[in-house]
């Protein structure tokens, strides 16, 4: 069956990796976190002490410790996805806690560091059969693909998702500190200069509120049936 990219960008804790996940293993593709990939040279730069909260980040010193990062994948069996190494360590717990997260979408403003992850997801995703999240999958990484979703949903909606996925990891965080947390990300992800959140012109809506994650499989893969003209389930 002919292999497609699908492009998935959006907001915050809107369900994105959920979707892409669910999508990944049902077609049979490979998934790709991209925010894991932001979020491991964040790690990476909090540890060298170039990236302190609240504290100006010397482009000169993050410019020279980019070549010392490297980002991959690894599959878990176990887990049934693939988690994130950062320089041969399995740092995916680590990168999904508050100081990571208070620090990325900073991080994630410098040209350069865009322009290493981008080349890297280009090549990640080169031979199709993908299905990439992110930010600016459908606008930066493949403008090609044949399928671009933009995802969406309301701010209480993805806060009480965000704070549930938290507290059940037994990270106790306020409903106000996540909030404050997704405002702040989303204000820095659609104003930045390179490559900001914004929606490609040809991607879909999806607005999932209101919608549990089976209804948004079934939406994608009713989507992908009309496409490709292949028997939805
Ligand atoms: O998907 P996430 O919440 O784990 O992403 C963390 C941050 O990484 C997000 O706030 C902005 C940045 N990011 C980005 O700039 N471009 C992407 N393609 C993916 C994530």
């Amino acid at each position: 069956m002919k292999q497609i990219t699908i492009a998935i960008d959006g907001y915050s804790s809107c369900g994105k990796s959920t979707l892409a996940k669910a999508l990944a293993a049902k077609l049979g593709y490979k998934y790709v976190d991209t925010g894991a990939m932001y979020r491991c040279i964040t790690l990476y730069l909090m540890r060298c002490g170039i990236v302190k909260h609240h504290e100006t980040i010397d482009h000169q010193k993050l410019i020279e410790e980019l070549e010392h990062i490297n980002v991959t994948f690894k599959f878990n069996p176990a887990l049934g996805f693939s988690e994130a190494y950062l320089n041969d360590e399995n740092v995916e717990k680590e990168i999904r806690l508050m100081p990571v997260s208070e620090n990325v979408s900073k991080v994630s403003t410098f040209k350069e560091v865009r322009q290493k992850m981008v080349a890297l997801q280009k090549q990640m995703g080169k031979s199709k059969g993908v299905v990439m999240e992110g930010r600016d999958i459908g606008t930066a990484v493949f403008p090609n693909a044949e399928l671009k979703l933009f995802m969406t949903a309301d701010i209480e909606v993805r806060v009480q998702r965000r704070f549930d996925e938290l507290h059940s990891k037994g990270i106790m965080i306020s409903e106000e500190d996540v909030k404050k947390n997704l405002s702040e990300r989303d204000l820095e992800d659609t104003t930045r200069n390179e490559n900001p959140l914004v929606k490609a012109h040809d991607a879909i809506d999806l607005d999932n509120s209101d919608l549990n994650p089976q209804q948004q499989l079934d939406f994608v893969l009713k989507l992908i049936a009309d496409m490709l003209l292949i028997p939805a389930e």
